[in-house]
């Protein structure tokens, strides 16, 4: 099946960006893993990364028609802002697991809401780029049932 892998706004900017809360990995390199991980179990995984909000809408629309079965999702920023992107995603009815490369419940009270959180599987945050691996080998378990 196809896994959509998502990630929002400055995460293009991923190894270079505010290491400290984001860590050295480049989003590259994210996606180099998370392709091996899903071929090795018989899945394909897609990537997308937009620093716009309507862009991702888009991808999410797109994502229904080609009935992708799972999407991994850091929406970054839009997590704290985006209703438009929360009704993509409940509009689609695709299973999501939230990822967050830092521990958001640790840093401004602005980024302890999520739009997200509620309509998710699950919530990953704090775990930096091993977050997404342990997304899909969740997504793959599920994807089994
Ligand atoms: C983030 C956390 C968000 O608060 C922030 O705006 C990001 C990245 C994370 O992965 O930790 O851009 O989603």
């Amino acid at each position: 099946a196809e896994i959509l892998v998502l990630n929002g706004p400055n995460l293009n900017l991923l190894g270079v960006r505010e290491p400290e809360h984001y860590g050295s990995t480049t989003l590259e390199i994210i996606n180099q893993r998370l392709a091996k991980q899903a071929e090795a179990a018989g899945h394909r995984a897609s990537f997308y990364q937009s620093n716009a909000e309507h862009e991702l809408v888009g991808r999410v629309q797109q994502a229904m028609q080609d009935k992708v079965a799972f999407v991994l999702l850091n929406p970054a920023a839009f997590t704290h802002t985006s209703v438009a992107l929360r009704d993509a995603l409940a509009a689609t009815h695709i299973p999501f697991i939230e990822v967050h490369l830092s521990n958001v419940h640790a840093r401004e009270a602005f980024r302890k809401h999520s739009y997200f959180s509620d309509l998710a599987v699950g919530v990953i945050s704090g775990l930096g780029a091993q977050g997404y691996e342990l997304a899909l080998a969740a997504a793959i378990e599920r994807l089994k049932k």
